[in-house]
């Protein structure tokens, strides 16, 4: 009887590789970190422009603090080492899809540098946008949008980022944001004058 791995190749047992992915799609895998505090803007910031990718052909992925709080880290609450660990795993998750070629965008508040930098290490230097989302905390505090600081300021939930658990603001961002002095398209232009010559789609 014939034998069927006589017809297998070790060169169709390689995974394709990132390259092959990015040729397939025309474009660069690339992060794009959204880092600051809750109520600063991440979330809306990072939906307009993954909308405006979208618009212009290019794959991206969102991830969101509240959305995968619900899912994959749902069992992580809101100490130093549960962050750490929230921060550890999506920059995991986000890996593989840099590595698809996909244009990755993460909105986490990721309040310490120890955690950025994590994230950076875990998907590479080379790879990685930080984007510093600057609102000051009295706009954050007057927008109020979950009711999240007026029940911090009263006690009601501990190790509340800029209330009673630290935030440390980026050092070198690629790129700082203030939604209370930027309308929304103009964020979202500054990132895409940002990230569009290191995606480099060809069309
Ligand atoms: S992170 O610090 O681990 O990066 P993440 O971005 O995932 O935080 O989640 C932040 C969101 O969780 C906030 O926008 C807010 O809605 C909610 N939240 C609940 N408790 C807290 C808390 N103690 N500190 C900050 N955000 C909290």
């Amino acid at each position: 009887m014939e034998n069927s791995n006589n017809n297998i190749y070790p060169v169709f047992d390689k995974m394709l590789g990132r390259a092959d992915k990015e040729a397939l799609l025309g474009q660069r895998g690339l992060m794009i970190w959204f880092t600051g505090l809750s109520g600063s803007g991440k979330s809306t910031v990072a939906i307009a422009l993954e909308r405006e990718l979208q618009r212009r052909g290019i794959l991206c992925r969102l991830l969101d603090g509240d959305n995968i709080r619900t899912g994959i880290n749902n069992n992580l609450g809101f100490s130093e080492a549960d962050r750490m660990e929230n921060i550890r795993r999506i920059a995991e998750v986000a890996k593989l899809f840099v590595d698809t070629g996909i244009v990755t965008i993460a909105a986490f508040i990721s309040p310490l540098r120890q955690m950025r930098r994590m994230a950076a290490d875990i998907i590479g230097h080379d790879d990685f946008m930080e984007v510093y989302v600057s609102t000051p905390i009295e706009e954050c505090e007057r927008r109020d949008v979950k009711g999240l600081y007026a029940r911090a300021r009263r006690g009601e939930i501990k190790d509340f980022t800029g209330v009673s658990a630290p935030f440390e603001a980026p050092e070198t961002p690629a790129l700082t944001l203030d939604t209370s002095r930027l309308p929304l398209q103009q964020s979202v232009k500054e990132v895409l004058q940002l990230i569009l010559p290191k995606i480099n789609k060809e069309k």
